[in-house]
C-alpha cells in the first residue's frame, strides 16, 4: 500500500509512513510527477472521477466523501491535525465504496486517501492539490470546504474588532478557496470538473458566530461568483450555504442559542450534513449549474 509524509503533508492510506527530509522535497516532486503519468496510465481505477475534499475528516467534509464514496467516486479527504479520525473515515470509505476492490487498493495506489495540509498555508494548499494528483491521476472535482472562526459576542462591536480575527478569518474563508482554484484549474479544465465551497447562511445574512466570520463567508459568495466567470465554460464554480449543523463546530454554541437558531427556521429544524453532502453532489453532476449559492439552512434566511 501506497503512503507518504512530507513536511508539509502527510498522506494517509496504508499501513507504512516514512519521513521526508525537506532537502530532496525538489526530487521527490519530479518523482511524484513521473508517478502521476504512470498511474494515469495503469492504475485501473483511473476511469473513476475523483474527489479532493478539503476538512474532510469531520462533519460536512466526512458526510460528502461517503456520499461520494457510495456513488462511485475516488476521494482524497484533507485534514490538518487529527491523524487517527483522518484514518478511520478512509476505512469507512474504502468499505463504503462500490467499485470493485482491485480498483479501491492495487499495487499502484488507494482510491481513497487523506492527506495533511494546513489550508491556512498557500504552499500547503499547492503541495494538496499536487500530490492529489500525482497519486490519482486526475481530479474532477474539488469540494473546497475549510473554514474558520472564533466564537464572539455577536451584539458588541468591541468584541468584534480584534485584528487576528479578521485575518485568520479572511485567510481561511476567502483566501484558502482562491488559492486552491487556482491550484486546481489546470485539472478542473482537463476532467471539465466543477469547484464546490462551503459558504454559510452567515454569509447572506447578519448571523453566525462572529462579525469576521459572518463578513467573510460573504466576501467567499461573492468570490463564487466571480471564479464562476473566470473559469467558465470548462469548470462550473458554486457554493453551499448551511444554516446551523450539528457538527463539532456548532458545539461552541450553547444549547440555548442553538435552541433559538432552530425557532427561527420555518421547518423547525437544523439541516443535517447529509442534506449539505446531497446538495455537493448535485453540483458535482449537474453540467449546468454555475455561479449558483443554494443555502441548505431549513429556512432560515427567507
Ligand atoms: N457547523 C456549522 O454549523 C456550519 C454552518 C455553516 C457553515 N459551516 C461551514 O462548513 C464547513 C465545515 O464545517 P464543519 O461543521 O463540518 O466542521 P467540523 O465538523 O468542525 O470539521 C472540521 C474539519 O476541518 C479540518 N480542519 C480544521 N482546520 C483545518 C485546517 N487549517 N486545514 C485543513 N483542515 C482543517 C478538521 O480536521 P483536523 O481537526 O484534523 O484538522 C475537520 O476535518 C466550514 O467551512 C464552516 O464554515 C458550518
Amino acid at each position: 500500500m501506497s503512503s507518504t509524509w512530507s513536511d508539509t503533508t502527510r498522506t494517509v492510506g496504508g499501513e507504512e509512513e516514512q519521513q521526508q527530509p525537506p532537502h530532496q522535497q525538489q526530487q521527490h516532486q519530479q518523482q511524484e510527477e513521473a508517478a502521476a503519468a504512470a498511474a494515469a496510465v495503469v492504475l485501473p481505477s483511473s476511469r473513476s472521477p475523483v474527489a479532493l475534499i478539503t476538512a474532510g475528516s469531520a462533519g460536512v467534509g466526512a458526510a460528502t466523501a461517503r456520499l461520494l464514496a457510495r456513488r462511485g467516486y475516488r476521494v482524497v479527504i484533507n485534514f490538518s491535525r487529527n491523524t487517527e479520525r483522518a484514518r478511520k473515515v478512509v476505512g469507512e470509505l474504502q468499505q463504503l465504496s462500490r467499485l470493485p476492490a482491485h480498483e479501491i487498493q492495487n499495487e499502484h495506489g488507494n482510491a481513497f486517501l487523506a492527506i495533511r495540509a494546513d489550508l491556512g498555508r498557500r504552499d500547503e494548499i499547492g503541495r494538496l492539490v499536487r500530490e492529489t494528483v500525482v497519486q490519482m491521476g486526475r481530479l474532477d472535482v474539488l469540494f473546497s470546504n475549510g473554514g474558520w472562526t472564533k466564537f464572539r459576542d455577536m451584539t458588541s462591536i468591541d468584541d468584534n474588532t480584534i485584528e487576528e480575527d479578521w485575518d485568520m478569518s479572511f485567510n481561511i474563508n476567502v483566501k484558502s478557496h482562491l488559492w486552491l482554484m487556482q491550484a486546481a484549474k489546470k485539472h478542473l479544465d482537463e476532467s471539465e470538473g466543477v469547484f464546490i465551497t462551503t459558504a454559510s447562511a452567515a454569509g447572506m445574512t447578519p448571523s453566525g458566530s462572529s462579525l469576521a466570520y459572518s463578513v467573510t463567508k460573504a466576501a467567499q459568495i461573492h468570490l463564487v461568483k466571480n471564479l464562476a466567470v473566470m473559469a467558465a465554460p470548462r469548470i462550473r464554480v458554486n457554493s453551499v450555504s448551511p444554516g446551523l449543523l450539528l457538527t463539532e463546530w456548532s458545539d461552541r454554541f450553547s444549547e440555548q442559542a442553538k435552541d433559538a437558531w432552530r425557532q427561527k427556521t420555518k421547518l423547525k429544524r437544523f439541516p443535517t450534513v447529509e442534506d449539505v453532502a446531497e446538495q455537493v453532489l448535485t453540483f458535482a453532476k449537474s453540467r449546468s449549474m454555475t455561479g449558483v449559492n443554494i443555502p441548505i439552512d431549513a429556512g432560515f434566511i427567507n
